[in-house]
C-alpha cells in the first residue's frame, strides 16, 4: 500500500509539473515576505538629477506614478525590495571640477526621498537599521558613493561623507583617480598609474576600514581588486559586477578573484546589465541565474548577492525588466535547486553579514586616530585648485634650512 500511494503521488507530481514554475514563484514570494532582497546598486538618484534636476516635488517626479524608469514605488513593492543601496553617482567628467558638490547633492536627494515618502523609505546607516526596516516593511535606504573621484583625494571629504550616511564607496568609477586604477586599465584604454592603489590609496582604504564604510570593488582594475582583497581588514563587496568567465567583460570578476572573495568572506552582487551578462545586447533571466550559479560554484553561496544596476543601464535581460522582477529570478534559483537557506543568503543575509563584519572592524579600531596626512600636492591634477595649507607647509619647509643656517652662523659668530 505505501508503495502504491507513492506511485500515485509521483503521478500526481508529473501532472502538476506544468505548474512547477508557478509553485517556485509562490515559494519565492513566501521567502521574500520575510527575507526581502537587499540590492547593491540602483541609479534612481541619477535619473532624478537627469530628468528633474533633483526637484522631487514637481508632479512628474512623483515616485508612485513615475512610469518610464526601472524603479518606482509600486515596482519596489512587487519586487519585495527591502533594502537598497542608492547610488550617489556623478560622472567622471566632474573629476577635478565639481565632483564633491554634485556628490553632496546626490546624497541630499536620497535623504529628501526618504523624507518625502516616509511610508515607503527608511534611510538607515547600519545593519541593525536594515533589520528594523524589514520589520516595518519599509525599503531600507542606504547610500553608496560610486567612484573615488567623488572625494577629490581628500580624507576629510571621505569622513564627512560617512557622517552624512554614506556606507559604501566604489573606489573608482570608469576613470583612474590620483590614487586608484579603474577597469579601463585592463582594456588598455587607460594606463596603469598605480598598479592598484597608490600609497595614498592605501590610506583611503585604511580610513574606510576605520570608519566602517564598506569598500566596493565594482569598476576597479583587477590589480586594484587583488590589492584591496589582500589588504582590507574587513570583507568587501562588488556592488554590481558579474562573472568574467561567463562573459569576458573587464567590468566582471575573474575566477581567481572570486576565490579571494570566498577566502575573505566578501560578496559579489551580480549585475543584470545585458552587456555584462552575455557580452551582447540580449540576455535572459536564465543568463543572470547562470552568473549567480557560477559565483556560488567558484566562491560559495555566502559570496553571492543581487546588484541589478537598475536605472543605470540601457539594456536589461528579458524577464528582469524592472525592480518588480526579483521574485522571478528567485523562482529560477529555486528551480535550479538552490536551498531556501542559500536563497535567503543571496537575498539579504550575505550583505548583512559583510556589513556586520565591517561594523565589527570599526568597533575594533575605535581607538585608532583618523589619518591626517594629505595627498601630496603634486599628485593632484587640474588647474583650478588652491594650495592653502600646502603652500604654507611648503614655505615652512623652505624656511627651516635657512633658520638652521642662521642659527649656525650665530653660534659661529658668538
Ligand atoms: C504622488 O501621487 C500619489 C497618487 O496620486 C499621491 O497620493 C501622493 O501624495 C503623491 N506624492 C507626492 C510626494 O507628490
Ligand atoms: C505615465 O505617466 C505620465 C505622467 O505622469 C502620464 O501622462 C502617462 O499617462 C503615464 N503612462 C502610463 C502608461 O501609465
Ligand atoms: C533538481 O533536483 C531534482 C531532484 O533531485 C533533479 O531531478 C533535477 O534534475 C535538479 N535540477 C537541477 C537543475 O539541478
Ligand atoms: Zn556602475
Amino acid at each position: 500500500m505505501p508503495g502504491g500511494s507513492t506511485l500515485v503521488l509521483a503521478l500526481a507530481l508529473r501532472l502538476l509539473l506544468p505548474c512547477a514554475g508557478q509553485s517556485h514563484r509562490e515559494e519565492a514570494e513566501r521567502i521574500m515576505t520575510t527575507t526581502p532582497v537587499i540590492d547593491g546598486h540602483n541609479d534612481l538618484p541619477w535619473q532624478l538629477l537627469r530628468r528633474f534636476n533633483n526637484q522631487l516635488r514637481v508632479p512628474e517626479a512623483n515616485l508612485t506614478l513615475l512610469n518610464d524608469t526601472h524603479t518606482n514605488i509600486p515596482k519596489l513593492r512587487r519586487g519585495h525590495v527591502g533594502g537598497q543601496f542608492w547610488s550617489a553617482y556623478v560622472p567622471c567628467d566632474t573629476q577635478n571640477k565639481d565632483a564633491v558638490k554634485r556628490t553632496l547633492e546626490q546624497i541630499d536627494v536620497v535623504h529628501r526621498m526618504c523624507e518625502l515618502y516616509p511610508e515607503t523609505f527608511a534611510c538607515v546607516v547600519d545593519s541593525a537599521g536594515i533589520r528594523q526596516a524589514f520589520q516595518s516593511k519599509k525599503v531600507a535606504s542606504l547610500i553608496g558613493v560610486e567612484g573615488g573621484h567623488s572625494i577629490d583625494s581628500s580624507l576629510g571629504v571621505l569622513r564627512t561623507f560617512y557622517r552624512l550616511g554614506v556606507r559604501y564607496m566604489t573606489l573608482t568609477h570608469s576613470c583612474n583617480t590620483p590614487w586608484a586604477d579603474n577597469w579601463l586599465v585592463d582594456t588598455g584604454d587607460e594606463p596603469a598609474l598605480h598598479h592598484g592603489l597608490s600609497l595614498f590609496g592605501k590610506a583611503v582604504l585604511e580610513e574606510m576600514n576605520r570608519l566602517g564604510m564598506i569598500v566596493d570593488l565594482a569598476h576597479v582594475s583587477v590589480e586594484t581588486m587583488k590589492m584591496v582583497l589582500s589588504l582590507s581588514k574587513a570583507p568587501v563587496i562588488f556592488s554590481h559586477s558579474s562573472a568574467f568567465s561567463l562573459c569576458p567583460h573587464r567590468r566582471n570578476v575573474p575566477d581567481d578573484v572570486l576565490k579571494m572573495v570566498a577566502s575573505t568572506g566578501s560578496l559579489v552582487m551580480v549585475n543584470f546589465y545585458s552587456a555584462y551578462v552575455t557580452c551582447g545586447d540580449k540576455a535572459t533571466l536564465a543568463d543572470v541565474a547562470n552568473h549567480m550559479d557560477h559565483v556560488k560554484k567558484v566562491a560559495s553561496a555566502q559570496s553571492v548577492g543581487f546588484g541589478g544596476d537598475y536605472d543605470g543601464v540601457p539594456g536589461l535581460p528579458t524577464g528582469l525588466e524592472d525592480v518588480s522582477t526579483y521574485p522571478a529570478l528567485v523562482a529560477e534559483l529555486l528551480a535550479r535547486n538552490w536551498t531556501e537557506a542559500e536563497v535567503k543568503a543571496a537575498l539579504a543575509e550575505n550583505l548583512l553579514h559583510v556589513f556586520g563584519k565591517v561594523e565589527e572592524v570599526k568597533r575594533r579600531l575605535q581607538g585608532t586616530a583618523p589619518r591626517e596626512t594629505p595627498i601630496a600636492f603634486e599628485e593632484l591634477e587640474g588647474t583650478c585648485r588652491t594650495s592653502h595649507g600646502y603652500s604654507d607647509g611648503a614655505s615652512t619647509a623652505r624656511l627651516a634650512p635657512a633658520a638652521l643656517a642662521l642659527a649656525l652662523l650665530r653660534s659661529l659668530l658668538s
